[in-house]
């Protein structure tokens, strides 16, 4: 996820831009850059880290007569964060410019096709491709800016929201999207398109929300919007907004952590993205080409992170016939694990910073044992520091409670099982076409059935806000799930709740139930269904309250049924995670609690 802005108006644009880049850094921060027409030259300034680097940079020329522009703050998706790979990138010609949030699926086969055409490329980006393409539709074809646009656009598979302009008309910027956030400030003798509201509030709050496949035409005095494929006008109205700026980061929510629990179905097509062969509906993972599957694998992380590993581990034994060791990484790295040749030790981490998950990942390469990170930052200490690495996506998770990556490391968990599945043989390929099926179907059925769930959500955090413990209960794969249940209430609500195996309560945690110790049971219709209905009856029998959080035509008779929407039965922990995140969430908000920053928790934990 990254913020991009353009500007056409009365204003110095730099000046308009990087105030907009500001309001956009919780979009992303790894690089940032300008461009601006002035005399006629295409200008950009482009710097890695934060924004204050770029300010240094551009203090340095004057800038202040240009007044269209347009600016980029990144999280990389892909090329690591550095000035080189940092937008707006430029057609070789050095006329047009162009930044770029979202995912070109289909850059490499491009870029050859461009290369074979004599096109150079100075970066590793998909939206260095972006630009090229456009500018050599204007070259080779003699098209109009307008018109490349539509053109490239035919070729390209993937998401975009982009902005581009040419030196040939300064005064004049487009900007178009499909599945990436775009959106039009309307303003008194200026225009803007920006990533997210923020960027121009402080200018206009008319707010023209665009749509897939609309392409924008802004200069300082009109606007306006054609449908990109065949540039036919299409009629908007603006909307005025009234959120304040903080709101507006967080989409109009009243905190991050909603925000990114309600992202994850955009979250689960950004993970799949580029990584499915359209054609033969195998698994693709350019990151592991020439890799053997490993003859056992060790996976290693922390908190939320340790619950996705342990969730995969029932999909690498099932099936890709996997033997799979999970460890807490504080515990790993003062054991002495027995790692082998042919072996292959895991780390899975979100901020790719976690000092515990770290000493992990040096441990296997002191052991001379290959690596592979599952992270979410390009250039994080554990993207730096491991042999293969494949990003989750997600894009910048702000509130210290993780929940959307989470839902990412599973989707990335569940393809490295497809995939290793496939090479192993021991999925057949009709079995790995319907789980993709499946999969590539979640993010729809998610966005429907959200807003129900955060009901149900609320309504049962009310009636239970006044326990003061909870057990979550599963089997199997959703055990995992149960751990991270009570993760979630424990550092938000600051509730004390246990998550547990099912099967273990009659070994001593019983003893603990009575009417004012709910239980919260996952009860998706797995093959452990019925041990998981006798495991509530010894709970219920005992005066526990249990609400079970279950799928349709699941049979059970509790005192609070929580039923999530139908999804097949392998992938319902995608519906799982969300109604537990949701849960834990209503109650914290119920009680007061500082949501996005809980006491005594940080987002990173880089010490020991
Ligand atoms: C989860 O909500 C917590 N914020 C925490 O358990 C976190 O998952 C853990 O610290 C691991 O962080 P990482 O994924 O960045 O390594």
């Amino acid at each position: 996820m990254c913020g991009i802005i353009g500007y056409a108006g009365h204003r110095p644009a730099v000046t308009v831009v990087i105030e907009g880049l500001k309001r956009l850094e919780y979009r992303g921060y790894d690089s940032a850059g300008v461009a601006f027409v002035q005399n006629k030259c295409l200008e950009t300034v482009r710097s890695e880290g934060k924004l204050e680097r770029l300010e240094q940079k551009l203090s340095r020329c004057d800038p202040y007569l240009a007044t269209t522009g347009m600016g980029h703050t990144r999280w990389a998706t892909h090329g690591l964060p550095n000035e080189q790979n940092a937008h707006p990138h430029q057609d070789q010609s050095g006329r047009l410019a162009l930044v770029h949030n979202g995912i070109i699926e289909n850059y490499l086969s491009l870029k050859d096709q461009l290369e074979q055409e004599g096109v150079e490329f100075q970066s590793e980006t998909d939206t260095e491709v972006l630009v090229q393409l456009i500018g050599w539709h204007m070259h080779k074809d003699g098209l109009s800016l307008q018109r490349a646009i539509s053109r490239a656009l035919e070729q390209v598979e993937g998401a975009y929201a982009l902005a581009v302009f040419s030196t040939d008309n300064p005064d004049q910027l487009w900007a178009v999207r499909n599945s990436s956030p775009l959106l039009l400030g309307v303003g008194q003798g200026e225009n803007f398109v920006a990533s997210d509201i923020p960027a121009f509030l402080n200018y206009t709050r008319e707010v023209v929300f665009l749509d897939d496949h609309e392409l924008v035409l802004i200069q300082p005095h009109s606007w306006q919007v054609y449908d990109s494929r065949n540039l036919e006008p299409v009629t908007k109205a603006p909307e005025h907004i009234t959120w304040d700026v903080q709101s507006a980061q967080k989409s109009g929510y009243k905190h991050f952590m909603l925000k990114e629990i309600l992202e994850q179905p955009q979250v689960i097509r950004d993970c799949l993205a580029g990584r499915i062969d359209r054609d033969t509906r195998k698994v693709v993972l350019k990151e592991l080409e020439g890799w053997e599957v490993p003859t056992r694998v060790h996976i290693v992380a922390c908190g939320t992170s340790f619950h996705a590993g342990l969730w995969a581990k029932y999909y690498f034994e099932r099936w890709s016939g996997l033997s799979v060791q999970v460890d807490i990484a504080s515990e790993f790295r003062y054991r002495e694990p027995i790692l082998k040749p042919g072996e292959l030790v895991v780390v899975i981490s979100q901020s790719g910073e976690t000092a515990d998950t770290l000493a992990g990942l040096r441990i296997a390469r002191e052991k001379k044992v290959p690596v592979l990170g599952i992270c979410n930052v390009l250039g994080s200490t554990v993207a730096r520091e491991s042999d293969l690495v494949l990003y989750t996506q997600a894009g910048p998770e702000i509130s210290v409670a993780s929940t959307k990556a989470m839902c990412s490391q599973m989707v990335a968990l569940i393809l490295l099982t497809l995939y290793w599945g496939q090479a192993k043989g021991t999925v057949s390929s009709d079995f790995s076409s319907k789980a993709l099926k499946e999969l590539e179907s979640l993010p729809e059925l998610m966005q429907a059935g959200i807003p129900g769930m955060h009901e149900q959500a609320r309504s049962l955090a009310r009636k239970y806000s006044v326990a003061r413990s909870f057990f979550f209960l599963g089997r199997g794969e959703n055990y995992p799930l149960a751990l991270e249940g009570a993760l979630k209430l424990k550092e938000i609500s600051y509730i004390h709740a246990e998550g547990y195996a099912a099967g273990e309560m009659k070994h001593g945690p019983i003893a603990l139930i009575d009417q004012d110790f709910p239980t919260f049971a996952l009860v998706t219709d797995n093959d452990l269904l019925q041990k998981l209905q006798s495991n509530l009856q010894e709970v219920q029998a005992r005066g526990g309250p249990v609400i079970a959080l279950t799928s349709p035509g699941v049979e059970i008779r509790v005192a609070d049924r929580w039923e999530v929407p139908k999804v097949w039965s392998q992938l319902a922990g995608f519906f799982i995670l969300p109604a537990l995140q949701l849960f834990a969430y209503e109650m914290a908000v119920y009680l007061g609690k500082d949501v996005d920053q809980p006491r005594n928790l940080a987002k990173s934990v880089t010490v020991e």
